[in-house]
């Protein structure tokens, strides 16, 4: 894993010269944040040696690099999702790329279900700590200190540091934000009521299938994170509806503006 580490970060450090230190992913629908950075130079995944093939139609995504808000980053335009059939470890073999591109921080945001009875759709949610429960994890196996500590900390699997910022740009931006505890399922089916029921018992505040594997192998390398939930729709049950995944899209669609200036007003002030 380490070498194809390696020849990934060597095939992205021909083509972009620059030295980002502020990785991004950004979520369904809100990968349109990439579209703003300035003099990108962007890799679309499959270009990319050992990056996960997307087994799906369509296309699976790309790299975008340059300049945001005069910082340099690297976003994820789409990530890969452990219900769509890829391991762990190749869920977060991209985080482990801009590890060695010399990534220090990383902003992971995703679409997720308001679990906590007082969020609404179209809120904004900085992620305190998660809960997993998809079933595994990305460090399952031989560990290669190389890479990371057989028995990573997470006591602050997201920074407090960042949070705090956070907090301080949504109220410099007169932001309504909201904090809370993200929840991982597998996916690719929403909730069950009683699931929702015991999430919020067991202290969840959104619901999602994604971000944890991302943030685990971020820990482990060391990485800071912060972690941005926005509010698709309250999850199953606490409406008398179904949830599609157009109104997922669709809500997403209408916070954009305020996600896109909050995230673009965070890198300018890490
Ligand atoms: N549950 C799980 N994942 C989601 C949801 C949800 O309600 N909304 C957006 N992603």
């Amino acid at each position: 894993m380490f070498e194809k580490i390696e020849k990934a970060a060597t095939f992205i450090k021909d083509r972009y010269k620059g030295n980002p230190k502020i990785g991004l992913i950004l979520g369904s629908g809100l990968g349109v944040l990439a579209d703003e950075v300035e003099q990108p130079v962007k890799i679309p995944y499959e270009d990319i040696p050992d990056f996960p093939v997307s087994t799906v139609e369509g296309h699976a995504g790309q790299l975008v690099l340059g300049d945001l808000n005069g910082n340099e980053v690297i976003a994820m335009q789409g990530r890969f999702h452990f219900y769509e059939g890829y391991d762990f470890s190749e869920v977060t073999f991209p985080v482990r790329v801009m590890k060695a591109l010399g990534v220090e921080t990383l902003i992971v945001t995703n679409a997720a279900g308001g679990v906590n009875e007082q969020f609404q759709p179209g809120d904004l949610m900085i992620i305190t700590d998660h809960i997993n429960n998809m079933g595994g994890n990305p460090l399952i196996g031989a560990n290669d200190s190389r890479l990371g500590a057989r028995f990573p900390d997470m006591s602050e699997a997201y920074s407090k540091k960042l949070i705090g910022l956070a907090k301080e740009t949504a109220t410099k931006l007169n932001l309504t934000i909201r904090e809370g505890v993200y929840f991982g399922n597998p996916g690719p089916m929403y909730e069950t009521p009683a699931e929702v029921k015991m999430i919020r018992l067991l202290g969840g505040d959104s619901v999602g299938m994604s971000t944890v594997p991302e943030v685990t192998v971020a820990r482990h390398s060391g990485i800071e994170v912060l972690g941005i939930s926005c509010i698709s729709n309250l999850a199953a049950g606490m409406l008398d509806q179904p949830l599609s995944h157009d109104e997922v899209i669709e809500t997403t669609e209408k916070v954009r503006s305020e996600f896109l200036r909050f995230v673009k007003a965070l890198v300018a002030a890490l």
